[in-house]
């Protein structure tokens, strides 16, 4: 577990009240109610089909719950558009990949300022003055996230050519590029080997750090989300089982019964 002086006890960032949402007549979350407060790493754990990625989808916009109500940085919405969630600085990555496969490392990453981009099209066309100085700025703020992930030697590279965990890596320099003040990580680490989830559990932790990005993560490793998050929610079947440090929740007998009881 990080140590007491490292846990956020910021003002609250994100909240979620009372979210219900289905799917036909699947019941994906039902009631769910979690907070998080600037510049903590939260966990949301849970068994498959748990709901995790629904939550998360709800928290971008993806999809608007059926009931209950967001409240992102003071502002409350019912449901909140994928756009409106980007511009108000909320990024995420995928379970799986999604990355321009064909595009280099570089292009993928400066793909993740275009929100950030005010000039438009014609002025980049022109590529003089005001668009040019636009364009040396997201070069450059792009060149510090290509270093601080370590990925400089497969910049040129198409990502579809790179290993699993550097697209990983990759995908989460895209996210970064948006500046987030809340960075929603679905498994970033699922499928790596172990020096790769080393490698992702310290950029995690490092860019919490040093920019104060509030973080969203879930994750199955349970060693993973012990270290890492200042405090954790339990999800099963759409509802939430538990909600505290990882050691409350860690000892909570509704969480061993429903997920730590099993191998993971
Ligand atoms: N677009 C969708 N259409 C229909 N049902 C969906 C959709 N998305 C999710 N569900 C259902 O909602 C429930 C929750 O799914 P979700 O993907 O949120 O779980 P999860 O906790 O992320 O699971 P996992 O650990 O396997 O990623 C599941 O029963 C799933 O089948
Ligand atoms: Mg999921």
């Amino acid at each position: 577990m990080r140590a007491p002086s490292e846990t956020a006890a910021g003002e609250t960032l994100l909240a979620v009240e009372a979210v219900s949402l289905s799917f036909g007549g699947v019941k994906a979350l039902t009631d769910v109610s979690f907070d998080i407060r600037r510049g903590e790493i939260r966990a949301i754990i849970g068994p498959n089909g748990a709901g995790k990625t629904s939550m998360l989808n709800v928290v971008n916009g993806f999809y608007h719950p059926n009931t209950g109500r967001i409240t992102f940085k003071g502002t409350t919405r019912p449901k909140m558009r994928p756009h409106e969630a980007a511009r108000g600085g909320i990024a995420r990555t995928f379970q799986n990949v999604a990355l321009f496969r064909g595009m280099t490392a570089l292009d993928n990453i400066m793909a993740g300022r275009t929100l950030k981009m005010h000039r438009g099209f014609f002025w980049q066309l022109l590529r003089h003055g005001p668009a040019m100085a636009e364009e040396v700025e997201h070069r450059r703020k792009v060149e510090d996230i290509i270093d601080f992930l370590e990925i400089a030697h497969i910049r040129k590279v198409p990502v579809g050519r790179l290993p699993y965990g550097l697209q990983k890596r990759v995908e989460l320099g895209r996210a970064l590029a948006m500046e987030p003040e809340l960075l929603l990580l679905d498994e970033p680490m699922a499928g790596m080997n172990l020096e790769e989830k080393e490698d992702m559990s310290r950029f995690i932790v490092d860019l919490n750090d040093q920019f104060g990005t509030s973080i969203a993560l879930i994750e199955h490793d349970m060693g993973v989300v012990m270290d890492l998050s200042d405090r954790v929610v339990v999800l099963e079947y759409g509802h939430k089982i538990a909600d505290g440090t990882p050691d409350e929740v860690k000892g909570d007998q509704k969480v061993i019964d429903a997920y730590l009881g099993v191998a993971h």
